[in-house]
């Protein structure tokens, strides 16, 4: 007995093994000097250090003594935070102080510059103090966001301090989600919708007051925001005009808005240490894991920030730090791990502003909403990959991508400044010190100027605006871009010889569709087919979140998902899915059997109604649907219907099984994900492309070359689609009989 009591002390736990393993695996950082802090830190804890005779007044205190560190991090327990009542929470924020002043600044001028750092109060509170002394009487305030996930989560955190209930009197309106109602007095909104609202009511006339937020972003919309209230603005005199802005480069601002007076007021901000890993890391996922582990272990407590670039990365890292933790058991303490981006639904974006239990650390997985636009209490350690995901657009071929870019200098340090937020921080870049100094930078290009305009073109066509070249722009997209976007809307049909938009590109302005997609609407009541034309629209609006691939269940899911495939591609095989669910009455259990994530698939359908909605008002007859499933047409019809929008992402195999586009010639695959990945159909339409590993088309469809003469005669010709390998055949065969 004694001999196996020994043998068993003498063996290391599974746990201790697990642990060991843990902190093998570990990213090796270089100290530098600390990211500087705009602290009244010193004068707090001046006065909380009384007692201390030795309290120090040397300036370069860069570094807080622990008891300092004790004091600040006081804020952040759960406990303390929950003991505030809403009003001292509201008013210990940076900007209440400048309550009065600000809105003094205000009352004497129409357009002001706001700017303050991030998580100052600025979203949620200045409406408030407009609010309450009495500029929604006679009109709402409008306030934009650049990210949908900002717009729903700060509305929501409003209507708490206001002790109202979400929608009433305070509501946001997204892009398919309308969450507002007559009462609605404080309007927060994605900074596109309000740009639809323009064209319903040019004027704006229901708002007293607009603040276009987050300015610094430079979003595409924002930018021609810019344009339209500053116009709106010289027009109606009553408008109050807010332009507020996280970053210090508010000279631009003012510049572009005739002078318009600055308001800066200070942040509270703790010095951040920061760290550099000594190498480069060959895979900053991984290295993001690891080193969240490092701290976990080894950094007192304090929640973490990770920014990566995408849903995939913050589902691989999720994954992996669960598997790391698990059988650890009480070896550490617990990890709770937060996921946020753009499409997660909204009841799991509002776990990562829940408070963290007591003794248990927070990380939160974020993409670069976090770097601004949310602020998360109770961050001390934040964990930054160096990358976000960019949208990239080459005028020339006409091709945008999304690719994953370095950040810029400027959203590094917005990025760390996350970490001084509630105590002084610390940094972990997942690149080298020389990497930040040379490779990144320094701020990063405004949107209008890497994107497609086919969008916004056709918008402010409909507004009226017809002179694009002039129109007052802050930094005005590439010359080459706008050209672009008018031929492609030509080419669509949406305007005229003259440049005009036509009754199609007035009815497709009416979509809060991209063009291409709209004019497949249009189009498909032609081709018999608009329910299913919307349903494809509408599975492809909620994104990749159709198919649930949970790794432990790969084989199954993806079995599951090969069911749904069906000749013609993968427009074709998504609405499959949709229709396979309508007929079980949209049942939830049916999603669950077939990995199919349920709340894209509502969110699907949410979004098909509103489309129905719109086909109306456009007098698209829905109803009139002749076309069913045991027609031959069926599939082919909506197949054509997708191509009279997407004709333009053609292309075609080659013999080295690569493909080529067709009018550029520009190499490109088929995404792996796709049910085309092993057909290689000869001729395929693709509706995006997606730069990873390599150009990737994803969402495909196989086309048949003649309908592109029947679809777009204007734009593709014969010769374009006749096909090399007949042709050299002919040129070689002997001539028949004799
Ligand atoms: O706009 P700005 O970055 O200046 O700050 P804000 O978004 O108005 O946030 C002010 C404070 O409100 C934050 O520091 C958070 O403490 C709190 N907040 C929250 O608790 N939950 C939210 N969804 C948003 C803000
Ligand atoms: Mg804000």
């Amino acid at each position: 007995a004694t001999a196996q009591f020994g043998a068993r002390a003498g063996k290391k736990s599974k746990e201790d093994k697990n642990f060991e393993l843990l902190l093998e695996n570990q990213v090796d950082f270089i100290q530098t000097k600390a990211l500087q802090g705009i602290v009244d830190v010193k004068n707090k804890s001046k006065t909380k250090k009384k007692k201390s005779k030795d309290s120090s007044e040397d300036s370069d205190s860069s570094s807080m003594s622990e008891e300092e560190i004790v004091e600040a991090e006081k804020l952040l327990t759960t406990e303390e935070k929950q003991r505030l009542s809403i009003k001292q929470q509201r008013e210990s924020l940076p900007i209440y102080p400048y309550r009065d002043q600000l809105l003094a600044a205000l009352r004497d001028h129409q357009v002001l510059i706001i700017v303050g750092e991030t998580g100052s109060g600025k979203t949620t509170q200045v409406p408030q103090y407009l609010h309450e002394i009495g500029y929604t009487k006679f009109g709402k305030i409008g306030v934009t966001q650049p990210r949908r996930v900002a717009a729903m989560s700060v509305a929501a955190r409003v209507a708490q301090e206001m002790n109202v209930k979400l929608g009433h009197e305070v509501g946001y309106s997204i892009r398919f989600e309308d969450c507002t109602s007559d009462k609605t007095v404080l309007k927060y909104m994605t900074d596109g919708m309000l740009l639809r609202e323009f064209l319903g009511d040019p004027r704006l006339d229901g708002y007293t007051c607009l603040m276009i937020d987050e300015a610094h972003e430079r979003t595409l919309h924002t930018d021609v925001l810019f344009g339209l209230v500053k116009d709106v603005a010289r027009e109606r005199k009553d408008l109050k005009l807010l332009i507020s802005s996280a970053t210090m480069d508010a000279e631009k601002f003012s510049d572009y808005f005739d002078g318009a007076p600055v308001f800066k007021f200070p942040g509270r901000r703790y010095p951040v240490d920061m760290f550099y890993t000594k190498q480069p890391e060959a895979d900053y996922v991984e290295a993001a894991v690891i080193t969240t582990l490092q701290i976990h272990v080894t950094q007192p407590r304090g929640d973490i920030l990770v920014f990566l670039t995408g849903q995939e990365e913050i589902e691989t890292a999720q994954e992996m730090l669960q598997q790391r933790t698990r059988g650890l058991g009480t070896k550490i303490s617990e990890l709770m791990i937060c996921p946020i981006y753009s499409t997660l639904p909204s009841d799991m974006q509002a776990k990562i502003f829940e408070p963290t239990p007591p003794g248990a650390r927070k990380v939160v997985l974020a993409t670069n909403i976090a770097e601004t636009s949310l602020t998360i209490d109770g961050i001390i350690y934040v964990i930054d990959c160096g990358f976000a995901k960019q949208t990239s657009y080459n005028p020339r071929t006409g091709m945008e991508s999304l690719i994953v870019t370095p950040i810029s200098k400027a959203s590094a340090n917005q990025r760390a400044g996350r970490a001084g937020r509630v105590a002084p921080g610390k940094c972990f870049r997942l690149y080298t010190a020389w990497s930040f100094q040379n490779e990144l930078d320094d701020t990063t290009i405004p949107e209008i100027q890497r994107t497609n305009l086919g969008n916004v073109v056709l918008m402010l066509k409909s507004l009226g605006i017809n002179d694009l070249i002039h129109f007052d722009f802050m930094d005005p997209p590439p010359a080459e871009t706008l050209i672009r976007a008018l031929e492609q809307l030509y080419a669509l049909g949406a305007l005229n010889d003259e440049g005009e938009l036509t009754k199609l590109g007035r009815r497709m302005a009416e979509f809060p569709l991209d063009p291409m997609l709209s004019k497949c609407v249009i189009q498909s009541e032609a081709f018999k087919c608009v329910d299913q034309v919307i349903t494809v629209c509408c599975m492809l609006s909620v994104g990749n979140s159709i198919f649930f691939r949970p790794k432990e269940k790969a084989i199954h899911a993806d079995n599951a998902r090969k069911n749904f495939f069906r000749p013609g591609g993968d427009h074709i095989c998504l609405l499959n899915v949709f229709e396979q669910w309508k007929e079980t009455n949209y049942s939830t259990q049916w999603c669950f059997e077939n990995f199919i994530q349920v709340r894209s698939m509502k969110r699907a359908r949410d979004i098909k109604e509103q489309l129905i909605e719109l086909c109306k008002r456009v007098e698209i007859d829905y109803a009139e649907e002749t076309l069913s499933v045991v027609d031959d047409e069926y599939y082919s019809n909506v197949r054509k219907a997708i191509a009279s929008g997407f004709f333009y992402n053609t292309a075609k195999l080659q013999k080295s099984g690569n493909y080529k586009t067709l009018k550029n010639q520009h190499t490109v695959h088929i995404h792996p994900s796709s049910c085309m990945f092993e057909a290689l159909p000869k001729w395929v339409i693709y509706h995006e492309l997606v730069y990873t590993t390599k150009e990737y088309m994803r969402n495909i469809i196989e086309l048949n070359p003649d309908w592109l003469l029947e679809i777009a005669p204007h734009y593709y010709k014969k010769s374009d689609i006749e096909d090399d390998d007949k042709k050299e055949k002919k040129v070689k065969m002997p001539p028949k009989g004799k």
